[in-house]
């Protein structure tokens, strides 16, 4: 870390934080006000900010007029920079790439603006893009933000019954889709049959747009589907951007809660720009040339805000890959580095544990000495990852901002910045500007003295915060405000040690953090649930090597059905075709009962402690209807 501290070339300067971060929570709207002038406004905002927890009410920049693709394009070409690179794509075979000036991908833009305009799709309709690692993938969300339609971008692993779904919850007039898709050594990844299967179930699609990948032979419907290229083949390359609120609508994201179906995740349009350009210079510390590389999918919220809006905004070169870090082999994202130069580099725990073990030659034996700075994301990177990160990808000369945050957040609120002074592995620091995170104990009383553990919980309002959960406002509020009054509960543990540095302990409600994915423990029970044997299932998180979590089933079966290998694989390819093969069980154990209180109420903690090891620390279980279940489990545990 010695370079940044030397040659004081961040931002934010050594030992400047504190003073920042004081006068950023004592003046709060002094200071989002000044931060908001960094984007450009057609109209300026007339009031910072009308926020009430207890009504989950949330406003940023009250009628401020704006539009993100200006913002991300046209801005940063009028000023002159029309030339500098916006998006460097590299495919799955590292012969392919491509490259788009702004210049370049305003026209692609506007020009999909007008395709999308032409086939009726209006500001406030919802546009659902199911697609891989694309350029059109970047160009679709752009258009969308330009005309003011709402994209609702699902991942391109999805099954299509969960793309029919999210379609359904948010009545999408059209699907953006690719004919088949390319990831490692898959090479016919059935994108738009899998559209076909969930449209046979959405009323509310009128057309669907879709973009020429591998030439694959697909059907088309002549009456609803169209090809990308002949659309976007004699359109004007000029489109007038949308004067949009503050607060109308930019994205919708769903993401698993611990309870129901996943739920849609709304963000707007000035609040959440603001934040993700911010969070995005500073917390990254980009300067002008730097070339940034973010390796999530667009499909998460980190593909969002950190390889689209955040970097967009703030006229960065950001980097689009569209395979996976074992292919050709496990060189591939050091290959990457070396080849396009990349100074910033942002991925997860997760990928990170999967190319440590192995070996160290894979990574030495590229270039990467143009890497200033590294990031992680999704899980907490512990120790052992991260002076891996550090040291061999790093050559110690990079710090790590280790982000803590999630969908609902928009942005990053609690990370190192590039000149902390004390980086601790598996700390996530200090919160951003603006942000006043807390810890609770149970009753919600706010531990203020350190060290703290418990629940952590965010004070104030800021502008990336998600608004509501789209057609259920209330759900919104029970969520996130209704268990502890005055504050946003974020659903993780936290410790905060006697510096007042954080550490994420992890999910403290019924999500599973898989590879950096989030799943709900009720969406995977109610897939296993379409068995025709199973009776009964409860699945818990336990730790996995790689994935960080591995999903753990217990599973009652019908009365007369007998366990079997047979049984237990069907389940398994079951909930990958309901769900999508992220949500890939990893043990299943098939058990007589579950243990239940007297009111039929699942004691989840006693299975959690049988597949996290913990069989001595089971706590109380005399409440239980059966308490010989608990030995039984734990007899039968994988
Ligand atoms: C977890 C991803 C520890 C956390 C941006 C959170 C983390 C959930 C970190 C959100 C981190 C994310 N350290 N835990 N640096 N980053 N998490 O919505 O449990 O996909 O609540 O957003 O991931 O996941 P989501």
């Amino acid at each position: 870390m010695k370079n940044y501290k030397d040659l004081d070339i961040a931002h934010i300067k050594k030992n400047e934080y504190s003073g920042i971060y004081n006068e950023s929570i004592k003046n709060n709207e002094k200071f989002w006000s000044k931060i908001s002038k960094r984007i450009h406004w057609f109209k300026d905002w007339e009031k910072i900010s009308n926020v009430d927890f207890s009504k989950g009410v949330i406003n940023w920049f009250e009628n401020g007029k704006l539009n993100v693709s200006y913002n991300c394009l046209d801005r940063h070409v009028e000023n002159g920079n029309g030339d500098d690179i916006a998006l460097i794509w590299e495919g799955n075979n590292p012969s392919e790439d491509k490259k788009f000036s702004y210049k370049e991908l305003l026209v692609e833009v506007s020009k999909f603006s007008n395709v999308l305009k032409s086939k009726n799709v209006l500001k406030g309709d919802r546009v659902c893009i199911y697609m891989q690692m694309i350029p059109e993938l970047a160009i679709a969300m752009l258009a969308c933000s330009r005309i003011g339609a709402i994209h609702s971008i699902v991942f391109g692993a999805f099954s299509s019954n969960s793309l029919k779904d999210r379609i359904n919850d948010s009545e999408c007039k059209v699907v953006i889709t690719q004919d088949t898709g390319v990831r490692g050594l898959k090479v016919d990844i059935p994108m738009k049959e899998n559209v076909d299967k969930a449209l046979l179930d959405c009323p509310t699609i009128e057309k669907v747009f879709v973009v020429k990948r591998t030439s694959s032979d697909i059907k088309m419907d002549k009456n609803r589907d169209l090809w990308w290229h002949e659309e976007m083949s004699n359109i004007s390359k000029f489109c007038e951007p949308e004067w949009m609120d503050s607060e109308d609508p930019l994205f919708i994201l769903y993401t698993s809660g611990s309870t129901g179906t996943p739920k849609g995740v709304l963000h707007t349009t000035g609040g959440y720009l603001v934040y993700a350009s911010y969070t995005h210079e500073i917390v990254f510390d980009y300067h002008k040339n730097d070339i940034y590389w973010c390796t999530a999918d667009i499909g998460w919220i980190t593909g969002h805000s950190y390889i689209i809006y955040g970097p967009l905004s703030n006229s960065a070169t950001t980097l689009m890959f569209e395979g996976v870090p074992n292919y050709p082999d496990f060189s591939r994202f050091w290959q990457i580095i070396e080849k396009h130069k990349v100074n910033i580099f942002y991925t997860a725990p997760t990928a990170l544990r999967a190319l440590m073990k192995e070996g160290n030659d894979f990574v030495k034996n590229t270039d990467r000495s143009s890497l200033k700075l590294l990031g992680s994301v999704g899980e907490t990177i512990k120790k052992p990852e991260w002076d891996w990160y550090f040291e061999i990808v790093g050559e110690k000369k990079c710090p790590i901002v280790d982000t803590w945050w999630q969908t609902e957040t928009g942005g990053i609120l609690i990370s190192p910045l590039a000149t902390s002074d004390n980086f601790k592995a598996g700390s996530a620091l200090k919160p951003f500007f603006g942000i006043e995170p807390v810890i609770l104990d149970n009753n919600g009383n706010e531990i203020k003295e350190n060290p703290a553990e418990g629940l952590l919980a965010i004070k104030k309002s800021w502008p990336g915060q998600m608004r509501t959960v789209y057609g259920n406002h209330q759900r919104f509020f029970d969520t996130y405000f209704s268990q502890f009054k005055g504050f946003y509960f974020t659903g993780d543990g936290a410790k905060r040690d006697k510096d007042g540095d954080y550490w994420i302990t992890g999910r403290v409600d019924d999500v599973l953090n898989v590879s950096g994915h989030r799943l709900g423990t009720a969406e995977i029970e109610g897939a296993i649930g379409e068995h025709k044997n199973v009776a009964e299932a409860a699945v818990v998180g336990f730790p996995h090597e790689i994935k960080g979590q591995g999903i753990y089933a217990y599973v009652t079966l019908m009365t007369g059905v007998l366990p079997s290998k047979n049984i237990e694989e069907e389940i398994i390819k079951k909930v990958k075709i309901i769900i999508g093969p992220h949500a890939n069980i990893d043990k299943i154990q098939f058990s007589k009962g579950l243990p239940k209180t007297r009111s039929g109420k699942i004691m989840r903690r006693i299975l959690r402690n049988i597949s996290e090891n913990n069989i001595n620390d089971l706590g109380d279980i005399s409440t239980l209807a059966d308490p010989s279940v608990v030995q039984s489990l734990i007899d039968g545990k994988k």
